[in-house]
């Protein structure tokens, strides 16, 4: 049960049950450390498509979460120095990392909003959730 295509497919379902639920995540997806170990690269998503296939650890908010192993809560990104931007409409972000059981950073799931401050410790504990599945089913 706990091959990486299951987990590709555990993922894609993930991703479209958040964006059904909750009309204010307009970019959910994820992204995993690869071979290099120092850079996150882009997984299954459902959203616009970005230009930010690669991220390296440090750079952005997917890259600060992934370097300083801390959930981000971005209420305006535009306020943001350290912010890789994908889409014009994106206004706020969170992500929160995905650990392995050694509690190294294997990846994370990032969401997007439209909205400014949509994001509150509620998405935090539901989405640290997701993460802590992840981990006890895949790593
Ligand atoms: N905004 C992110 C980059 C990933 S896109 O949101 C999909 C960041 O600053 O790291």
């Amino acid at each position: 049960n706990d091959n990486p295509k299951n987990m590709k497919n555990a993922m894609e379902k993930i991703c479209k049950i958040i964006d059904k639920k909750l009309d204010y995540y307009n970019w959910i997806g994820f992204y995993m450390v690869g071979k290099q170990k120092d850079i996150l690269e882009l997984g299954p998503y459902i959203g616009e498509p970005t230009e930010h296939l690669n991220i390296k650890f440090g750079e952005g908010i997917c890259g600060q979460a992934a370097s300083t192993e801390k959930t981000f809560i971005i209420s305006d990104v535009n306020k943001e120095k350290n912010y890789l931007s994908c889409s014009e409409k994106t206004k706020s972000e969170i992500v929160v990392p995905i650990f392995n059981k050694k509690g190294k950073v294997v990846g994370e799931i990032d969401i997007d909003s439209h909205k400014i401050s949509p994001f509150d410790e509620k998405d935090k504990q539901f989405l640290e959730e997701v993460s802590d599945m992840i981990k006890k089913q895949y790593f």
